[in-house]
């Protein structure tokens, strides 16, 4: 099962860490299990997560007041420990936590920064499925990521949008925000009546009393925190299904209803059903778009929210454009599904779905992948940084991950030759469907696919500081 492996890598990843906690523990004397670790030690992210615990399900029960801009409710999260744990750490910014409880019991919580520190009544033991529960209310916060781009909650005119990469989600739910603990979802949101609630997954049902809906969204399929998604407001319901049969169900702001948005979006069959036909299945119970109006420069990207990726207009142009929507709809192989077990492993995601443009401008523009790439070869922004080693955090969606990265599988294109090429976009993320994977899993992947030596293109495209020669 997909979930035990990410697990598993988990707590591997993790032995280093829990060691330090138990001589932490220890040196106190007291003998008791030692705590979980504030963070996972993410290179880029090192705060990001936390360890000690595997989340399964979040059940996400709010209610949100436009006006004021409040939110308010609970977090159930179900949880398996990976140790013996005395206390644990979720993830979140802002928001006032009145009560936390464990299995039924009150527990002590402190907050640090965007840690908040649950001390259970008893001691959790490795391999115990435990149960927490946050009751939290507040003005959720925007935050502003290390490149300077705007993520978390955003106000809008008639609601609100919550965007959550990288480190987003914590600004409206507490959880474990790093991308390699995946776990299903069920978000119920009160809003009042006459506005409208979108999420990830599929809807689970609406109840309306006293002035107030309810929209119940659920996600069986594992998802990482950085791609829940929740948008409130008026939008216009569009279901239907592709003609290779996947269910859609999009929901558009009137107000970013422009012309050339409903054009593109009446390419998202055709464009799902051709990304199936490279990528494999599509991997969730249904697809489908999200368009919201925001005020100018708020946002300024799309973003893969699985399966119903989020698209954003300020009104100075098209809210979607058909190589925006080709982008974030084969993120849903490509990061939603195959998620980064890190966040320098972010390429993963960005070079595929570069790389899913190349080919549908290819295959509908009649622009050859290789002049894509020689465009993005001669790009001097593109050798910034060797694509699976981004410096710092403020480079995770800098232009040499997405780039470089699908220049990697243009030379991987080149190396295998086309028929062993096809098995990789479709052979990668079923080996790792609904999980986890790092560069290390993608380059043992592919030499299984070769007789020849991949080191040399990876050490020259993947990991390498210098400009190659030529293309
Ligand atoms: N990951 C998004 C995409 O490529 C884009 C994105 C999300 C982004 N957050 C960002 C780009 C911050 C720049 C800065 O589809
Ligand atoms: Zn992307």
């Amino acid at each position: 099962m997909p979930l035990r492996r990410s697990a598993q890598r988990a707590a591997s990843r993790l032995l280093p860490a829990c060691l330090a906690g138990c001589l932490l523990a220890c040196s106190g004397g007291s003998g008791t299990a030692p705590a979980g670790t504030s963070g996972l030690g993410d290179r880029l992210f090192p705060a990001a997560g936390n360890g000690g615990y595997d989340v399964t399900h979040y059940g996400l029960d709010l209610s949100y007041d436009p006006g004021s801009g409040r939110l308010a409710g609970t977090a159930v999260i179900t949880a398996t420990a990976t140790q013996d744990l005395s206390g644990f750490d979720l993830d979140l910014a802002g928001l006032t936590v009145a009560r936390v409880g464990v299995d039924g019991r009150a527990a002590r919580a402190t907050r640090s920064g965007t840690e908040l520190t649950v001390r259970p009544a008893r001691t959790l033991r490795r391999g115990a499925r435990f149960e927490t529960t946050v009751a939290y209310a507040g003005v959720p916060r925007l935050l502003t990521d290390p490149d300077g781009s705007h993520e978390g909650w955003f106000r809008t005119d008639d609601g609100a949008l919550a965007l959550g990469e990288p480190v987003g989600s914590m600004a409206w739910f507490p959880g474990n925000d790093h991308p390699s603990d995946k776990a299903a979802f069920d978000v119920t949101m009160s809003v009042p009546t006459g506005l409208s609630v979108v999420s990830n997954g599929e809807p689970a049902g609406t109840r309306t009393a006293a002035g107030r809906t309810s929209f119940h969204w659920r996600s069986t399929a594992p998802m990482a925190t950085y791609l829940a998604t929740v948008g409130i407001g008026h939008y216009t319901v569009t279901r239907s299904r592709t003609p290779g049969g996947i269910a859609l169900y999009t929901a558009v702001d009137p107000r970013s209803d422009d012309r050339q948005t409903a054009a593109a979006l009446s390419r998202l069959p055709e464009i799902l059903d051709w990304e199936a036909g490279l990528f494999g299945p599509f991997p969730f119970g249904s697809a489908g778009a999200v368009v919201d109006h925001l005020p100018s420069g708020q946002v300024g990207y799309a973003l893969e929210t699985q399966n119903r990726p989020v698209f954003p207009g300020d009104g100075s142009g098209p809210a979607v454009a058909v190589p925006t929507l080709v982008h974030e709809l084969s993120h849903q192989w490509f990061g939603d599904s195959v998620t980064p077990s890190s966040w320098q492993d972010m390429w993963l995601n960005e070079g595929f779905a570069t790389y899913a443009t190349w080919l549908w401008q290819d295959h509908d523009g009649g622009v050859p992948v290789s002049r894509s790439a020689a465009t993005a070869f001669a790009d001097p922004g593109t050798w910034a940084f060797p694509p699976a080693a981004p410096p710092t955090a403020a480079d995770v969606s800098a232009p040499p991950v997405y780039n470089r990265g699908a220049l990697v599988l243009h030379e991987l294109h080149r190396a295998l030759g086309d028929t062993a090429f096809a098995t990789l976009l479709r052979g990668w993320p079923a080996a790792h469907l609904h999980g986890n994977a790092s560069t290390a899993e993608f380059t043992a992947y592919c030499a299984g696919l070769t007789t020849r030596d991949l080191k040399p293109l990876f050490a020259t495209w993947l990991y390498g500081t210098a400009k190659p020669a030529r293309l």
